[in-house]
Parts: structure tokens; C-alpha cells; sequence
């Protein structure tokens, strides 16, 4: 006898395999999230600023604005219901971000990370949603070091 098999397709299936069997995924936007073409580079200590906005304009102010690791892990930062929400923000970033949000109306953000680490290196996503529909955009910050920081 064969095991019944939905739960698992669901799990294993395709991004559209998933929409279709499981009925509760996001939709792709009628805006596009746009970020830095370059990785900025920060050196250990200072700080990183990532710009992101929307195009086309639009306000944002009502929409939830991520800013992620990875897509699934917790947020460096979350702009949710028109405030910053530090309870969903992962430990490490605590008290170390600024969310600038004085161009949100035209859809455009800004997420300051503060005393840059070596492991802060890597990519970072920029979300948006509203309602069910979604999008990012993928940035690369780049940390170096001076001589004298690892000489010590
Ligand atoms: C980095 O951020 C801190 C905290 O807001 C600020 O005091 C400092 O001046 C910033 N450093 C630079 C180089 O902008
Ligand atoms: C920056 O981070 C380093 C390493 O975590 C820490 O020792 C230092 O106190 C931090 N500096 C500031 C200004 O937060």
C-alpha cells in the first residue's frame, strides 16, 4: 500500500507546485524592489548603510519591510504595521540598526547596521509585502579589515 503522499509533495514540490497544492503561498508584486547593483563594502567597526526602494514609486508606509539573511531566517530588521518591530529582530542585530523611513511615502528605505562585523559579511534581502503580494531585492556587503585591526 502506498503511504499517502500530499503532505510530502507539498514539502518537496516547487515554488508553483506549492502555490498550487498548498494554497497559501505569496504572490509575485506589480512592483519590484530595487537595491545597490554593487556590494557595499564596510570595513570592521564603521557602519553599513542598505538602500532599497520600490519601483515604481509607491508608499510603503502601510506595507511590511524586511530586511533578511537568508529567506527564512530571522529578521535583521522588521517595519511592520508602521513601526519598527525589535521583538521579531534577531538577537544579534539588537541595538546595533537604524531603519530610516523619511522617504517611505515614495517607497524608499533605508537600514543602517551599526559597528560592522566580520560576520555581518554576506547577503542581505530587502523585502516588501502588501497584502499576499511580494518582493526583494538581494544586496552583498563585503566587511574588510585594516592592517591595523588585525594586527590588533
Ligand atoms: C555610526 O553610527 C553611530 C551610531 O549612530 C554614530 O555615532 C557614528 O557617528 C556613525 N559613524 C559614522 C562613520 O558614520
Ligand atoms: C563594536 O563591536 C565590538 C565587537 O563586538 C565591541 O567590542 C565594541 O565594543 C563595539 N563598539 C561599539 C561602539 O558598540
Amino acid at each position: 500500500m502506498e503511504p499517502a503522499a500530499a503532505p510530502r509533495s507539498c514539502a518537496r514540490g516547487s515554488l508553483l507546485f506549492l502555490a498550487l497544492l498548498c494554497g497559501s503561498a505569496l504572490l509575485s508584486a506589480q512592483f519590484t524592489v530595487v537595491g545597490p547593483a554593487d556590494p557595499l563594502l564596510a570595513m570592521l567597526g564603521e557602519n553599513a548603510t542598505f538602500r532599497c526602494h520600490l519601483s515604481p514609486e509607491k508608499n510603503a508606509e502601510a506595507m511590511e519591510v524586511r530586511w533578511l539573511r537568508t529567506r527564512f531566517s530571522p529578521a535583521v530588521l522588521v517595519y511592520k504595521g508602521g513601526r519598527e518591530r525589535t521583538e521579531e529582530q534577531v538577537e544579534e542585530y539588537r541595538g546595533r540598526t537604524t531603519f530610516a523611513s523619511e522617504d517611505i511615502q515614495k517607497g524608499s528605505v533605508a537600514l543602517t547596521v551599526h559597528n560592522v562585523t566580520a560576520h555581518d559579511n554576506g547577503v542581505y534581502r530587502c523585502y516588501f509585502q502588501e497584502g499576499r503580494s511580494y518582493a526583494e531585492a538581494v544586496l552583498r556587503l563585503l566587511v574588510a579589515a585594516r592592517t591595523k585591526d588585525l594586527l590588533g
